[in-house]
């Protein structure tokens, strides 16, 4: 059988990134005490396993997003659904993406949190797709620069299918998979990655 999809990154570089982050952001941050905010609900994986490896007294902030218009190219149109609960001005804010790739969501978040005042106001992804960006945004702190592959897997999904995989893997047949969104479950069920 042709391979639908591989691991492109493994549990344990994963969690070497994000303790490098976590320790980019104690010292960067040291003294203050940021505001987490995460976009629900691929980065939340992300966020919960961040912020164990960041040692300051932090707070967490959720939003939830809905993008419109059809496809993949949804040409940046979102619209907040669910919007925080705390007041940001005059702190310290990290916008925490699981994967950038136009860069046209998080651009509009920046510009709908920016405008709320925050003393500053900073990006960390754990994915970076930088060869697909049209927004061109500054991203302070990121795990993976990721080829131009769509990924499932650590929190991000395919139809709402493969969040809860340690891995991350690439698709390497996206026909495939649009076909039948559970012809990964192999992956799911597997103890260990099977490559
Ligand atoms: P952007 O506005 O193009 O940067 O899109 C970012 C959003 O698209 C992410 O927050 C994801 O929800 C989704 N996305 C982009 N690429 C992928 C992928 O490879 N796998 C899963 N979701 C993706
Ligand atoms: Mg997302």
């Amino acid at each position: 059988m042709p391979e639908i999809a591989q691991i492109l990154y493994v549990s344990e570089e994963i969690c070497e990134q994000v303790r490098r982050i976590g320790r980019a952001i104690t010292e960067d941050f040291a003294g203050r005490s940021p505001v987490l905010i995460s976009v629900l609900k691929g980065s939340a994986l992300f966020l919960a396993d961040l912020v164990r490896e960041i040692r300051l007294p932090l707070r967490l902030d959720f939003m939830s997003i809905s993008s419109y218009g059809p496809g993949p190219e949804r040409a940046g149109r979102v619209r907040i659904v669910k919007d925080l609960d705390q007041d940001i001005g005059g702190q310290d804010v990290i916008l925490v993406e699981d994967i950038i790739d136009t860069g046209l969501t998080a651009s509009y978040l920046l510009s709908a949190l920016r405008s709320r005042s925050p003393s500053s106001l900073d990006v960390c992804t754990l994915l970076d797709k930088s060869v697909r960006r049209i927004a061109p945004l500054p991203i302070r702190y990121r795990g993976f620069d990721c080829p131009d592959k769509f990924v499932v897997g650590y929190g991000l999904d395919y139809a709402e299918r493969y969040r809860n995989l340690p891995f991350i893997l690439a698709i390497e047949d996206y026909a495939a998979l649009a076909e039948d969104p559970e012809i990964l479950a192999g992956f799911v069920e597997a103890d260990t990655p099977s490559e």
